[in-house]
C-alpha cells in the first residue's frame, strides 16, 4: 500500500487510515463474483467496522447490512440503508432493540432461541405487525479457526441445536405475528480454507431435505460470514478470494427454485483497507532486546492482546535496507500490550510512523478508553 506519508505525518497519532480505493476494488470484486449466481445477496457484517463513511461506501455499492445490536441498526438506518436490506442477529436482543427493528420494518430477525421467538411474536402483535424471522441453526461444523471466533459447534452459545430444529419450526408456524422465511448459519470467523464452507453446504443440504420431507419450504438460506483474509501478506493478497468462495457454495449447496442465498461478510470486506498508524515515542535498549515503544496500544487495537493475533507492522517513514529486530510495544500498563516480538523493521527512530496492517476489521470498532485514553480517529484517503 502506498501510504501518503507526507500528509499522514502531520496528523495526531494514533489514528486509523482507510484506503477507500482498495475498499471500492474489494466491493466491486464482491459484486462481480456474487453477481455470477442467481439469487446471491451479500450483507455487510457491520460489527467489523461501523464508521459512517465506510458504511456509506458499502451502501452505495448495493450491499445490505447484518446487525447485531440496536445501535448497529440505528447506524445503518442513519446512513440510509433501506429497511429491506437490514437483517438483525444476536443471541440476546433486548425488547427496545426488537421494537426498533419492528418499527423500521427490517427485512428479518435471525432468531436464536424459543424464548426470543415468543418475545418477538408478542412485541410484533402489540404493534399489529408480522415480523419476518429466520432461525439461526447451529450446524455443528468445525470452522478450523481460533477457538474464540469459532461459533458453529454444539458447545457454543449461538443458534438452535439441530436436534431441536423441527420442534422450534413447528412452534413458529403456530404463531401469528412471526413469519418464518429462512434459516441462518454462521460457523466462525477468519476461515482461510474453503472446506469448512463445503461442509456447511453439505449440512444445509441435509437439513433442507429433512425439512422438505415435512413440507417446510424456505425463501432464504443465510450462510453467515467468516471468509478470512491474508494477515501475513496484505500486499500480495489485498483482496480475498471471493471467486472461489462463492463458487464453493455454488458447487456444493443445492439452492431450491427461487430460493435466495445470503452472505454476511465483515472482515473480508473491510480488513485490508485499514491500517492503524502510530508514532514511535522511544527506542529503548534492553539487555537482550530492543524495544520500539509506540503511542498506540491495546486500547486502539486489541486483537493481539485478546486473540494473540498478529498484524504486520511496517515503518512507513523509513524504507531503508538496513534492518533491525525489535519488540514493538504500546504504552498501556499491561504486559499483553505488545504488538509483536522480534519484528524486523527498517532502522527505527523516535518520530517514525509505523503502520499496523490489516486493521480495517475489528480494529477501530473494538477500541476502548482504558487508562483514560482518547479513542483513535479515522482518516480517509479521499479526504487528504
Ligand atoms: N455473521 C455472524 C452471525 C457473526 O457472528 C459474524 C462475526 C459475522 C457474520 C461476520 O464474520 P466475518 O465475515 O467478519 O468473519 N473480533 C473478532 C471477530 C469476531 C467475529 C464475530 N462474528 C476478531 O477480531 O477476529
Amino acid at each position: 500500500m502506498n501510504f501518503p506519508v507526507d500528509k499522514l505525518k502531520n496528523i495526531q497519532t494514533p489514528f486509523y487510515y482507510y484506503d477507500q480505493t482498495l475498499l471500492q476494488q474489494t466491493l466491486d470484486t464482491i459484486n462481480k463474483e456474487a453477481g455470477k449466481y442467481e439469487g446471491y445477496h451479500v450483507h455487510y457484517a457491520v460489527k467489523a467496522n461501523a464508521n459512517d463513511k465506510i458504511l456509506e461506501q458499502i451502501r452505495k455499492s448495493g450491499l445490505g447490512c447484518d446487525c447485531v445490536s440496536g445501535g448497529e441498526v440505528e447506524a445503518c438506518i442513519n446512513v440510509g440503508f433501506e429497511a429491506d436490506k437490514i437483517v438483525f442477529a444476536g443471541v440476546g436482543k433486548a425488547d427496545w432493540e426488537i421494537n426498533l427493528g419492528l418499527d423500521a420494518n427490517i427485512f428479518c430477525f435471525n432468531v436464536e432461541s424459543v424464548p426470543e421467538l415468543e418475545v418477538i411474536n408478542e412485541l410484533a402483535q402489540a404493534k399489529g405487525k408480522v415480523a419476518q424471522i429466520a432461525f439461526r441453526v447451529n450446524p455443528n461444523v468445525d470452522a478450523h479457526t481460533h477457538h474464540y471466533i469459532t461459533t458453529g459447534l454444539n458447545e457454543n452459545k449461538f443458534g438452535i441445536n439441530l436436534d431441536h430444529l423441527e420442534d422450534v419450526i413447528e412452534r413458529a408456524l403456530k404463531l401469528e405475528n412471526v413469519k418464518l422465511i429462512g434459516l441462518h448459519f454462521h460457523i466462525g470467523s477468519q476461515i482461510t480454507e474453503l472446506h469448512p464452507f463445503q461442509s456447511l453446504s453439505e449440512k444445509i443440504n441435509e437439513i433442507q431435505d429433512m425439512l422438505e420431507s415435512k413440507g417446510v419450504a424456505l425463501k432464504v438460506i443465510n450462510v453467515g460470514g467468516g471468509l478470512g483474509i491474508d494477515y501475513v501478506h496484505p500486499e500480495r493478497n489485498p483482496i480475498p478470494d471471493f471467486e472461489n468462495y462463492f463458487a464453493t457454495f455454488n458447487k456444493y449447496l443445492n439452492l431450491r427454485e427461487g430460493q435466495e442465498l445470503h452472505f454476511e461478510l465483515g472482515r473480508a470486506v473491510v480488513c485490508q483497507c485499514g491500517s492503524l498508524i502510530s508514532k514511535v515515542l522511544y527506542v529503548k535498549e534492553g539487555t537482550v532486546k530492543k524495544f520500539v515503544i509506540v503511542d498506540a496500544g491495546m486500547t486502539d487495537l486489541i486483537r493481539p492482546a485478546l486473540y494473540e493475533a498478529h498484524h504486520n507492522v511496517e515503518n512507513i517513514s523509513n524504507h531503508g535496507d538496513e534492518i533491525e529486530t525489535y519488540d514493538v510495544v504500546g504504552p498501556i500498563c499491561e504486559s499483553s500490550d505488545c504488538f509483536g516480538k522480534d519484528e524486523k523493521l527498517s532502522i527505527t527512530k523516535r518520530g517514525d510512523l509505523l503502520a499496523f496492517r490489516s486493521a480495517g476489521a475489528y480494529g477501530q470498532i473494538m477500541a476502548c478508553q482504558y487508562n483514560c485514553r482518547k479513542l483513535p480517529a479515522a482518516v480517509y484517503s479521499s479526504e487528504l
